[in-house]
């Protein structure tokens, strides 16, 4: 696998109140989303319908696509009732708030 460095995207102060933001790496959408204190990114683009997830809800440790409310676990990207996965990455929070991805080490 090819070896990748941490990706500064975003600092905690733009993800803010919205507690959510979509950032591009090499091309590759990205959505962040934070919750309880932690940064999650996922693939932005929805599994299902190419639906963006980013303009998804965010609810009891779930985003919720907005094309038809497929419910992808915050932790570990798994939707349970349609048994799929939707891609995540890696994330690391410096103490500057400084926001960073791995996008290489997507799980799907
Ligand atoms: S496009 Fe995301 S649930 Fe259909």
């Amino acid at each position: 696998m090819k070896t990748t460095e941490w990706t500064a995207v975003a600092t905690a102060k733009e993800l803010g109140r919205r507690r959510k933001l979509r950032v591009e790496v090499d091309g590759l959408a990205i959505a962040l989303f934070q919750s309880e204190g932690r940064v999650y990114a996922f693939a932005d683009v929805c599994v299902h319908q190419d639906r963006s997830l980013f303009k998804g809800t965010l609810l009891h440790g779930k985003v919720i696509c907005p094309g038809h409310q497929w419910q992808f676990d915050l932790e570990t990207g798994y939707e349970a009732d349609q048994d799929r996965c939707q891609p995540t990455y890696p994330v690391r929070v410096d103490d500057d708030g400084t926001v960073y991805v791995k996008t290489e080490e997507a799980s799907a």
